[in-house]
């Protein structure tokens, strides 16, 4: 079937993220959309710079106009961010009838109205996941996901950058500028940080959520906007030492007069989720009527994160291209007919770390008889500590952490510890795992 043809505007930290992106996971892209989705052409300020990702079959062109205008192109996608050059281009690709993708808050929250009415005029797509709180699908958490809400609030930490300096303000005493500094490096900032650290990115994307969530027109200037350059290491210690953590928050109320929008460095308490969002990562907390309350967290800024919602966008036009109506996203999310057959493991094929705790008999060698089985099925233990008896009892407690091993050996294990003399009962066996460590395959 034939492809479907991708035209990318700027391929630095999110552009070619999202090169890399699609043509990692090409082949699950195919069988969800149903064709495959290939970057057939791209542009950039200067075709001499150096890449982070593989262009071999990609087509650089030299003027943006001849990319929004290419008949090959199905789907223009916005990666070089401002708002002059990218409003015309965005207008000139929706006149030629291209879905248009991009990740440009500014673009959206300042522009969007407009951008939007020339799309609907057009009968084509604007989608902008990216463009708020990075890979987090906050946009179709809300607009989709929540439809059947009436949403009182959006409140959230929705500029990485910022929380990323915070955070290290706090936790390692750095400098604000040292910090601003790596997180240039890292790609999370904008091209001009003082829309980071002056709040104004958190702005855009507190337009964008508020219109989502309330209904109302994109409405960028009436929003209340303070940075974080004034914030002082001082004030960061004082305000721990309150049981209180300062976190730069986009805040969007419904009340009974009206919409309030605001961005600002705010004292919320430790014990809350928000403020235990650290480093690049957002988090977004909806209070609505049905569901109550809700937290959306993830990483807010760098070329996967965004370059993840990006795709998504691709594929939910792509999909819609190639579907049916009825079909727009298949039932499972793939094309029926490309639904594979992956063996399905048992939990005894599972890998995990364990924690397990035993009552033993209070003797010399009762320890190195455990960890004698242990170390002979290959588990290695991470912590382990055994509780003195108290006064009268002959038996103590032992705690074990272990690392990870497939469940069968760990089973088989405890078959072993449970039979001998000195183990009383039957040995307590919790699963531990450390999701945010874990390696992706
Ligand atoms: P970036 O690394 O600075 O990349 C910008 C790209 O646009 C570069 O490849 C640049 O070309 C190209 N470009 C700039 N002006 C151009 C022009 N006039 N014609 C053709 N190409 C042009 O920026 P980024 O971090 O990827 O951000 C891109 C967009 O995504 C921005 O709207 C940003 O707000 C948004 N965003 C970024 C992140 C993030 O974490 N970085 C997250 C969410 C959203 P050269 O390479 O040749 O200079
Ligand atoms: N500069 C932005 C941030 C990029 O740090 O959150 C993600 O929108």
């Amino acid at each position: 079937m034939k492809p479907v043809n991708i035209g990318i505007i700027g391929l630095g930290t999110v552009g070619c993220a999202t090169v890399e992106i699609l043509k990692a996971n090409a082949a699950d892209i195919a069988d969800r959309v149903g064709r495959p989705v290939v970057v057939s052409h791209a542009c950039v300020r200067d075709p001499s710079k150096p890449r982070s990702c593989d262009l071999s079959s990609v087509e650089l062109l030299k003027d943006t106009a001849d990319l929004v205008n290419h008949p090959d192109i199905d789907i223009v996608v916005e990666l070089m961010g401002g708002t002059d050059l990218a409003l015309d281009l965005g207008l000139q690709a929706v006149a030629a009838g291209k879905h248009l993708v991009t990740a440009n808050k500014a673009l959206i929250a300042e522009h969007g109205n407009q951008l939007f009415a020339a799309a609907q005029a057009n009968g084509v797509t604007v989608a902008y996941e990216a463009a708020v709180a990075g890979g987090i699908p906050i946009i179709k958490a809300i607009r989709e996901g929540l439809a059947g809400n009436r949403i009182h609030s959006v409140a959230g930490i929705i500029n990485g950058t910022g929380n990323f300096i915070l955070s290290e303000m706090r936790d390692k005493g750095r400098a604000f500028d040292d910090v601003l500094r790596e997180a240039q490096e890292l790609g999370y900032a904008e091209a001009d940080p003082t829309f980071d650290v002056e709040g104004i990115d958190a702005a855009h994307k507190l337009t964008i959520l508020a219109s989502i969530a309330f209904g109302i027109p994109l409405n960028f200037p009436a929003v209340f906007t303070e940075g974080i350059s004034t914030v002082t290491a001082e004030d960061v210690t004082n305000a721990e030492k309150l049981g209180y953590r300062i976190k730069h928050l986009g805040i969007a109320e419904q009340t009974e007069s009206g919409v309030s929008l605001r961005v600002h460095p705010t004292l919320i308490p430790q014990t809350q989720l928000l403020a235990n969002v650290h480093g690049v990562m957002n988090a977004v907390q909806v209070q609505s009527d049905a569901v109550g309350e809700s937290l959306y967290y993830g990483a807010g800024a760098g070329g996967g994160p965004t370059g993840s919602a990006v795709v998504a966008d691709i594929l939910d036009i792509a999909r819609a291209l190639t579907a049916t109506p009825e079909q727009r996203v298949p039932f499972l999310g793939f094309q029926p007919e490309r639904l594979k057959n992956i063996p399905l493991l048992t939990i005894e094929a599972v890998e995990s770390a364990y924690y397990l705790r035993m009552r033993a008999a209070d003797q010399p060698g009762v320890m190195a008889e455990v960890t004698g089985i242990l170390g002979q099925f290959g588990i290695s233990i991470e912590a382990i500590e055994q509780t003195e008896p108290v006064q009268h009892d002959t038996q103590a407690t032992i705690i074990m952490l272990t690392h990870r091993v497939i469940e069968q050996k760990m089973v088989e294990a405890i078959k072993q510890i449970e039979a001998l003399q000195t183990i009383v009962g039957a040995v307590t066996m919790i699963r531990v795992e450390h999701f945010n460590t874990r390696q992706s395959t």
